[in-house]
């Protein structure tokens, strides 16, 4: 072990963020918390964490769960191809004796599993030698290196992982290694005002010595994103149930609920928000009015909803064209798009 790899180490023990899976060395609960922590913040997972774990304590438990409660459970942490991956794939390893995989190949073949959570499962669950290469990582490492490289390139991070190899077998302690890594990234080499005075490698970082900070890593200006217009439509039933339609199976947000909503090009009318409803439910108003807009950002695209809401009834709604349909329902029941929640608790 170099001295390095003792000051990072020693950093580690002495700023470890405390996380509930930590306590926990139990390789299911450590795959479910990285499978959160792939495209979530630390602070949010930890109640859903807690949550998840109570309601799917074991593999199996998972494996047999409804998908809608394992989606209500997942409801507004985003990404929901995660939360049916995870349980695909504890349904695979159920029908299949119901052992975890024990090295990174076994993870990495379970759907929803990349190289990066293969690692950071392998490495902490079982001392195997896999780097981690998440954002974090590569920052720090962007930084330490002095490499300009455009990490968002696989080949880039592989460059990474390799050599990154020999520091983390040199480590000893392969899992704390990774940790230290991700803690070091998102609490002091952070992407803007980096503490580099209380930071473990600064006495070799490349980026500290040549005042480089924040040009690294090196990001290609950010494009703007493209807008999708819908108009949404709230209909409450005479106990305030709410009209809600489910999302496809497959795709975006597959299988959470929604207000009735279609595609609008610029600024809709309250008699295109009629036509919608009608189109989605089948259900006919005789009055609409508008209630202002919702946007949502999603990774790739930006939603913006125009709400009307429905004042005055008269027809049912039917089982077509959605695949299952559309009903009303207490929002509390089922598991939501976050727009959806949004435009409830804004409008209750
Ligand atoms: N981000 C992803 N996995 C993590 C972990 N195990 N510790 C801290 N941050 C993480």
């Amino acid at each position: 072990m170099t001295p390095t790899h003792r000051r990072l180490l020693n950093w580690y023990d002495a700023n470890r963020r405390e996380m509930p899976w930590r306590d926990h060395p139990d390789p299911y609960a450590v795959w479910v918390s990285e499978i959160m922590l792939q495209q979530t913040q630390v602070e949010t997972v930890r109640g859903y964490f807690t949550r998840f774990m109570q309601a799917f304590p074991t593999v199996a438990a998972l494996a047999a769960a409804p998908q809608q409660q394992v989606l209500k459970l997942w409801e507004g942490l985003g990404y929901y191809t995660r939360a049916r991956n995870l349980q695909r794939a504890a349904q695979q390893i159920v029908a299949s004796g119901g052992e975890l995989p024990r090295d990174v190949a076994g993870w990495a073949a379970l759907p929803g599993v990349g190289p990066y959570t293969a690692a950071a499962i392998a490495s902490i669950c079982f001392g195997i030698p896999a780097p981690v290469v998440d954002g974090n990582v590569l920052r720090v490492f962007a930084r330490y290196l002095g490499w300009d490289d455009d990490f968002r390139k696989p080949a880039a991070r592989a460059r990474l992982a390799e050599w990154l190899q020999p520091w983390i077998v040199a480590s000893g302690r392969p899992g704390d290694f990774n940790q230290a890594m991700m803690d070091l990234g998102a609490t002091c080499c952070t992407p803007r005002s980096p503490c580099c005075d209380a930071c473990p490698l600064r006495d070799d970082c490349v980026a500290r010595r040549e005042g480089r900070q924040a040009a690294l890593p090196t990001r290609p200006p950010r494009k703007t994103l493209p807008t999708r217009t819908a108009v949404a439509v709230l209909v409450r039933d005479a106990a305030g149930r709410v009209l809600l339609t489910q999302r496809a199976p497959d795709g975006l947000l597959g299988g959470l609920w929604e207000l009735p909503n279609g595609a609008s090009g610029g600024t809709p009318t309250a008699r295109d928000a009629a036509r919608v409803l009608r189109t989605a439910t089948g259900m006919r108003v005789t009055r609409i009015e508008a209630r202002g807009c919702f946007t949502h950002t999603f990774t790739h695209f930006k939603q913006v909803w125009h709400l009307f809401e429905a004042v005055g009834l008269s027809g049912i709604p039917t089982a077509d064209p959605r695949p299952s349909g559309a009903r009303f329902a207490t929002p509390q029941e089922l598991p939501l798009t976050t727009l959806t929640r949004r435009v409830l608790d804004r409008s209750s």
